[in-house]
């Protein structure tokens, strides 16, 4: 049996920033019209706050398969990655394992990606400033996809240890697109006036209140993957117009949604759809200049089987 490798070198040189949003808008609509079944994760909870997750998926184009890896929220401290593992592919004919792809380095950029496909679709076009809430590996890929996308004229970053977000800030200079990056002081001081913000922290209490936030922003919520996590106020997310990557992830995973409908704020039809069914133009994204739009991802074993295909495949 012939099992290809591709490490997060290949990764990074072949899965470009453009190129993984439209491979995300894509696989997303496909997701929505049926493409692939989509399973949800485990994710099992280990000693010292670490877990290790397991997320299938099966394509209908032939092949199958699953991400495994490990999730160190507190890695960033000693300079390893939070998310490190392998996709695994399947054909889909014989079930023989095909491939072993970087989970890390296609984890990183798939997400930013993700992001960026929503900002294009929800946030306004003339979005001028960005905030990135934390500044880690996720933070660089947001500035990667979201300042490729609009033209920015600054990006404030804002890290609970506030060296981390200077040196950030100095190390990204190249991606910024000529935007201005600044360290900022308090979440507050990045989040006011900001047209697109993006929560990439593993916080387990909100860090963006809704009195901050500028009438017709954007939110990409990302750091808050399990329902006892969040990073957005109730009040943010009952103002706003909710959408996702996954209905089934959110009710079982985001506790951004779950932890303010559970305390009654507002129902399961607060949500108002997903990404797939934007992009298919099914639902209508903001209704006005005025609307504040989240996008809540969970991050699926869909976008990672297609963008591990897509490096196979290359
Ligand atoms: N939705 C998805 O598909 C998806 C994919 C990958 C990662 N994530 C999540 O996004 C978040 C960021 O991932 P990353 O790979 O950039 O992690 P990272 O460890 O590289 O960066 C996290 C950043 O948050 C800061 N931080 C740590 N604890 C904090 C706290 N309590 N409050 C505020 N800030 C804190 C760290 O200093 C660091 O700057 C994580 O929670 C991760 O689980 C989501």
């Amino acid at each position: 049996m012939d099992i290809r490798s591709f490490d997060s070198e290949y990764v990074e040189k072949n899965l470009d920033m453009p190129g993984c949003v439209e491979l995300m808008e894509d696989t997303l609509l496909k997701l929505h019209r049926g493409g692939f079944e989509q399973y949800l994760r485990t994710g099992q909870p280990m000693p010292g706050g670490n877990i290790i997750a397991f997320m299938p998926a099966f394509c209908f184009d032939g092949y199958f398969g699953a991400k495994i890896l490990s999730v160190f929220p507190k890695n960033s401290r000693d300079g390893f990655p939070s998310h490190q593992g392998q996709i695994l592919i399947f054909d889909g004919e014989h079930g023989e394992l095909k491939a072993l792809v970087d989970a890390t380095s296609v984890t990183k950029i798939r997400t930013g990606a993700v992001s960026g496909a929503a900002s294009k679709y929800l946030a306004r076009k003339d979005s001028k400033i960005l905030a990135l809430l934390g500044a880690g590996e996720q933070a660089e890929s947001h500035l990667k996809a979201i300042s490729g996308l609009f033209a920015l004229d600054e990006v404030r970053v804002w890290n609970h240890n506030k060296s981390k977000a200077e040196s950030f800030c100095g190390a990204h200079r190249a991606i910024a697109g000529g935007a201005v990056l600044k360290a900022a002081d308090s979440a507050e001081e990045a989040v006011r006036g900001a047209d697109i913000i993006c929560t990439l922290t593993p916080s387990k209490e909100p860090v963006v209140k809704y009195e901050w936030i500028k009438p017709g922003a954007h939110i990409n919520a990302v750091g808050a993957c399990t329902k006892d996590a969040r990073e957005l106020d109730t009040e943010t997310v009952r103002r706003a117009r909710f959408f996702c990557d996954s209905v089934e992830s959110v009710m079982a995973e985001a506790g951004d949604y779950v932890i303010p409908m559970n305390e009654g704020a507002f129902g399961k039809e607060h949500l108002v759809g997903t990404l797939g069914q934007l992009f298919a133009g099914e639902i209508e994204g903001r209704t006005s200049d005025e609307d504040i739009t989240i996008f809540e991802s969970l991050g699926l074993a869909a976008e990672d089987l297609a963008a591990a295909k897509y490096l196979m495949d290359k």
